[in-house]
């Protein structure tokens, strides 16, 4: 059986916070059928890193939030059930330090009930998410990916998140597709550096031509394999840049930072333009 695709427009992992923020910024509609990805949960709960953890520079944004989140189970007895309460699609970002604690999280998520999916953050840029498995190689989200599924009822999307890195995307898009990802979420924050040198991950409008280029090259390799465009996207043009260049579905991240309507008003543009498949479509 095949898992519906979500969109077409979503929250970013990160970037709606627990969703109360985002809620009074929904328009009429608040966050009712939307699809959220939540901050990535992880087993135990993280403080995150030192400060300065978000510097804005020309073009977007250098963070290094370093994951901080509840943990899994106070996640699921207070964030879950109001995002649940609240209408939203509620797709669990997770992030794990071995392979085990992966497949442990997929377990216990996908008995929660409310969880419409789950999206595997196998993307982290380099050095910030400090204490994650290790993903060099595309057999390393793939593996991941096939860990997860296992756990998780193919009736439900499992994404998978990876780096915008143009060297890697086809191989590792293809490889995860095949591991079992309803889709492929392109990408997270490029590794960047803070003005002092510390390392951390850019995002916002300077890398949507990365993203950009990698859902692109994806789409020419392996046009069965269903991605999703994240970078950048703040517009209707964005937004359709991505449409255009193969994308199924967009996420909107750091532009909610800036404006948190973006979501509410690109979802309410999108619904009356020809460009996407509904969000019950599957790939
Ligand atoms: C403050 C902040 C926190 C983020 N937290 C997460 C996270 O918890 N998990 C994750 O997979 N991505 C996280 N991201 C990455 C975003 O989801 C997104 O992939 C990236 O920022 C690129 O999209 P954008 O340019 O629209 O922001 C975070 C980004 C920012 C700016």
């Amino acid at each position: 059986m095949s898992a519906p695709l979500p969109g077409p427009v979503m929250v970013a992992a990160g970037c709606g916070g627990t969703g109360r923020e985002l809620e009074p910024f929904c328009g009429d509609d608040g966050l009712d059928g939307l699809h959220v990805v939540t901050r990535s949960i992880t087993l135990d709960a993280r403080s995150g890193g030192p400060g300065p953890r978000v510097v804005e520079v020309p073009g977007g944004l250098v963070n290094a939030v370093g994951l901080p989140n509840p943990g899994l189970e106070h996640f699921l007895a207070t964030e879950l059930p109001w995002l649940v309460r609240a209408g939203a699609r509620v797709l669990v970002s997770i992030a794990g330090a071995t392979m085990g604690e992966y497949a442990d999280l997929a377990r216990r998520l996908a008995r929660a009930p409310g969880v419409a999916g789950l999206e595997v953050n196998v993307g982290a840029p380099d050095d910030v998410g400090a204490g994650l498995y290790e993903v060099r190689e595309p057999f390393h989200s793939a593996s991941v990916i096939a860990a997860v599924r296992r756990e998780f009822a193919s009736d439900r999307p499992v994404l998978a998140k990876l780096r915008p890195d143009v060297s890697r995307i086809v191989e590792g898009a293809r490889s995860c597709h095949e591991a079992g990802a309803t889709a492929v979420v392109i990408g997270n924050a490029v590794p960047a550096a803070f003005p002092d040198g510390r390392a951390g991950g850019l995002s916002g409008p300077a890398v949507a031509p990365i993203a950009l280029r990698c859902v692109a090259e994806v789409r020419r390799a392996h046009p069965d394999v269903p991605t999703i465009g994240c970078g950048g996207v703040r517009d209707l043009a964005s937004a359709n840049a991505y449409l255009d260049a193969g994308a199924r579905a967009v996420q909107v991240g750091t532009a909610l930072l800036h404006d948190p309507t973006t979501v509410a008003r690109l979802r309410a543009t999108l619904r009356t333009t020809a460009h996407l498949p509904g969000p019950e479509e599957t790939p």
